[in-house]
């Protein structure tokens, strides 16, 4: 079923110079196309929103201020079965228990700082896209 992801590189993917390697695995998935891309600096009421589920946990505080650090990469992604795929690419949230192989697997070892985000359904990737790219679709 062809559908779309939000995808987020988070800004230690920026900062390290990753954007190229994570994007390129997207890329390299037979099929699946992007369909935006932008480099951005986020707000706090953008992150509000997309965090909505996460407001009050003891990680939220500090998730939005790493969020704040720095220029992120969002981009929307469309193909077959895109959602699990790039939740596939990307790994468990815990990049120490993420397969090598695997985004977070691979670049991270903190789990704030897991390089990337991706929707994890396709309500949530709806949701999403609407914050980041309210003129899409
Ligand atoms: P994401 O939403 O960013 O794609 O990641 P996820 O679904 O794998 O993880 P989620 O549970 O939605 O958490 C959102 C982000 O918050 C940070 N986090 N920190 N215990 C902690 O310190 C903690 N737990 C979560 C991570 O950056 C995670 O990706
Ligand atoms: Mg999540």
């Amino acid at each position: 079923m062809t559908e779309r992801s939000l995808v987020i590189l988070k800004p230690d993917a920026v900062r390290r110079g990753l954007v190229g390697e994570i994007i390129g695995r997207i890329e390299a998935k037979a099929g699946w196309t992007i369909v935006r891309l932008e480099q951005r600096i986020l707000d706090r009421s953008t992150l509000e929103q997309h965090y909505a589920e996460h407001v009050g946990k003891p990680f939220y505080e500090p998730l939005v201020d790493f969020m704040l650090s720095g220029p992120v990469v969002a981009l929307v992604v469309e193909g077959e079965r895109v959602i699990q795929g790039i939740r596939t690419l990307a790994g468990p949230t815990d990049p120490i228990a993420a397969q090598p192989g695997s985004i977070r697997g691979d670049f991270g070892s903190i789990v704030r700082e897991n390089l990337i985000h991706a929707s994890d359904s396709a309500e949530s990737a709806i949701r999403e896209e609407k914050i980041f790219f309210p003129g899409l679709s």
